[in-house]
């Protein structure tokens, strides 16, 4: 059995399907994980999911994927366009991660333009809702050389 895809969460991602549905959509977290958990098993990995408010605590649990998955997705929400402490956490790791946001930062706000952690990462997924998570699973899946089942 392969080391999970760690799948992580920054913060006011636990509000979604109430949170501003028109830019996020109706899915709710628990809908998310389901569906990037679905996509995982098509590849065979498991997925861990997780999502936190606080900022020390993705960084903490970056450090243990490191140890513990073969690759990070990772929304940090807004702490994408804020966190310093997180592109290091993802630089120090060595596995492939892929930054995903639900929605299109670069249709947005001019402050949600400019990403720190998109300099770590392998790829960036935006803009198409749940979507996003599925792709990055899939696009690490076959830079991981998985098979689809
Ligand atoms: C987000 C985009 C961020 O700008 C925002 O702060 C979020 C969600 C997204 O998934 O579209 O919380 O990461």
């Amino acid at each position: 059995m392969p080391k999970p895809i760690y799948v992580l969460n920054g913060p006011n991602l636990n509000l979604l399907g109430q949170r501003e549905p028109d830019i996020y959509g109706q899915a709710t977290l628990d809908d998310v994980r389901e569906r990037t958990q679905a996509r995982a098993r098509r590849y065979g990995f498991e997925i861990e999911f997780r999502q936190s408010n606080t900022e020390g605590e993705i960084v903490d649990w970056i450090q243990e994927a490191c140890a513990k998955a073969c690759a990070l997705v990772i929304n940090a929400g807004a702490y994408t366009h804020t966190s310093v402490a997180i592109l290091d956490a993802i630089l120090a790791t060595d596995i492939p991660c892929v930054e995903v946001h639900l929605s299109n930062i670069f249709q947005r706000e001019e402050f949600r333009h400019h990403s720190y952690i998109s300099a770590a990462c392998v790829g960036v997924i935006c803009g198409f809702g749940v979507k996003s998570y599925e792709l990055a699973v899939e696009a690490l899946a076959e830079r991981l050389d998985a098979v689809e089942g």
